[in-house]
């Protein structure tokens, strides 16, 4: 799977955005490392608070799928009709992924799907706190 490719999977997920408070249509694809892809869009409401943004839809399909291993995801946006953009995961999704995810490894992938920037999590989040700091480790 390249990063075009499972950029291509997030594209196709924005199909399925209900976005109509917003108007902005995002994709998410989320690689396992294994290779199976799980994708999301996101999800408003008419109360505004319980929207589900798509990566977080990616990774709650997963997690309740029984994966626990994750590379990468690929997120994309733009207002409902448009071609995805560049679109920066917002700190709420950042955080879950961190639960989820090695920060120094996995990778977050933006952009299009003629180009993407890949960062690491660490890059996005970074002196984060995770599971083990609840342990003291
Ligand atoms: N949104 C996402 O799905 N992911 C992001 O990373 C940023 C924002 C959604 C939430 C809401 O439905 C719409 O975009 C506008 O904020």
């Amino acid at each position: 799977m390249t990063d075009l490719e499972l950029m291509q999977f997030a594209e196709e997920a924005r199909k399925f955005s209900y976005c109509p408070y917003s108007n902005f249509a995002v994709g998410a694809a989320l690689l396992t490392c294994d290779g199976k892809v799980y994708t999301g869009c996101n999800v408003e409401s008419s109360s505004y608070t319980p929207t589900n943004c798509a990566e977080r839809t990616a990774v709650f399909k997963a997690i309740s799928e029984g994966e626990s291993n994750f590379a990468a995801i690929a997120v994309l946006g733009a207002p409902k009709g448009e071609k995805g953009k560049f679109c920066a995961p917002c700190g709420v999704c950042r955080q879950v992924l961190r639960e989820f995810c090695e920060p120094e490894t996995f990778r977050v992938l933006l952009g299009t799907t003629d180009g993407v920037t890949s960062y690491t999590l660490a890059e996005l989040l970074p002196t984060s706190f995770g599971p083990a700091d609840l342990k003291g480790e």
